[in-house]
């Protein structure tokens, strides 16, 4: 299999220092390697090793310290913020542990979504979602929210939103990491099957060693830096469910278009993301600043997230009301940005 293989990631001495005050923290330090074209790629290494910060610096969402990234041929620390973003746009997707759907939007919606915000018209944009829900078996779930679906279920949503768009990589930090051992294999099955399909590349962080019978290279990470790198020529091949969830009636299609009104977002669970995003407006093709970019967006939404969960508590009504707000600017956003090709999204 030592094909003449193309790289698209090299990470040349890339350092991650964060300062605590006084104190600095070397999360990645000094790390150098590469990813090949059609990889499955897993970071492994225990809690605190630098796996995420690792991640999120080849995704270009945090900056590094010191060193270079090098992607499909491009710098990524060279690149403006705007750059940057439509750079992620065209070329990476994500999965991320606790899913990050957007709670008011329906399985299909979500998976939509970066369809959107790269202009693709609505009727391809919906082909390409429902063909993407079909192929992670969740036909019969197109019009659920994520709080009507079962954890394995909404990252089948997650996937299907990672590779809708065709990314050439797709970055996704511990995947599996809230599922149940059953739904972790056929998740993991997914997105390698996904991967393979069309060539895709895959970094995955993980600390769990069972996973990486799937990747075709392991990188160890020990103290943020790489303790070793495996290479394994019979990576366990994934699969598409051949079973496809029960189709269920379909309650929206009644009230047919418009309203949205009838949801009611009580809670904010964990994986759902009740809050606002900004509107592209209907002329943006520019990203960054005033963009929507999902990578970004997604960071900063977990992060409000957390501090909410953080806070909680005593305050939890009051916060959850601020949350359905946020819900239905998101979705007013949404109906906003499509409404002149509507009748194709019937
Ligand atoms: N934003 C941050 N500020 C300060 N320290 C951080 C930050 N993010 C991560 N760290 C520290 O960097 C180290 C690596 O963290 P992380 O990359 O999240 O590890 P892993 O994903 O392997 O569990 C840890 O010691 C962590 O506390
Ligand atoms: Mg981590």
């Amino acid at each position: 299999m030592e094909e003449k293989k193309k790289t698209v990631i090299e990470v040349r001495d890339a350092k991650k220092v964060y300062r605590m005050g006084q104190e600095k923290i070397k999360a990645v330090d000094g790390v150098s390697f590469t990813v090949e074209e059609g990889e499955f790629c897993c970071l492994l290494g225990t809690s605190g090793s630098g796996k995420s910060t690792l991640l999120n610096l080849m995704a270009g969402i945090e900056k590094l310290t010191k060193g270079e990234i090098i992607i499909k041929g491009k710098s990524i620390g060279k690149m403006s913020e705007n750059k940057l973003a439509k750079f992620r746009q065209d070329n990476l997707g994500f999965v991320f542990q606790s899913y990050n759907l957007i709670g008011s939007m329906t399985a299909l919606e979500n998976v939509e979504f970066p369809l959107v915000f790269k202009r693709v018209p609505a009727k391809k944009r919906r082909k390409l979602a429902v063909e993407m829900l079909k192929n992670v078996g969740l036909k019969g779930r197109m019009q659920h929210k994520p709080k009507e679906m079962s954890g394995g279920q909404q990252q089948r949503v997650g996937i299907a939103r990672a590779f809708v768009a065709r990314p050439a990589i797709v970055f996704a930090d511990e995947p599996t990491g809230n599922l149940d051992s059953k739904t972790t294999i056929e998740v993991m099955d997914m997105l390698k099957a996904m991967a393979r399909q069309n060539n895709q590349t895959i970094v995955m962080v993980t600390h769990d060693r069972k996973l990486t019978e799937y990747a075709d290279k392991i990188i160890n990470i020990l103290d943020g830096k790489i303790e070793s790198i495996e290479i394994q020529a019979n990576s366990k091949e994934g699969k598409f469910p051949e079973y496809e969830e029960p189709a269920v009636p379909d309650k929206k299609a009644e009230k047919k278009g418009k309203d949205g009104k009838k949801s009611k977002d009580k809670t904010s669970k964990s994986g759902t993301k009740d809050t606002a995003v900004p509107n592209t407006g209907d002329t943006g093709q520019s990203q960054g600043a005033g963009g929507f970019d999902l990578a970004y967006e997604t960071e900063k939404l977990e992060a409000a997230a957390q501090k909410l969960l953080d806070e909680e508590k005593a305050a939890k009504l009051a916060e959850q009301g601020e949350s359905q707000a946020g819900a239905e600017e998101i979705k007013d956003g949404f109906t906003e940005f499509v409404k002149d090709d509507k009748s194709s999204l019937e």
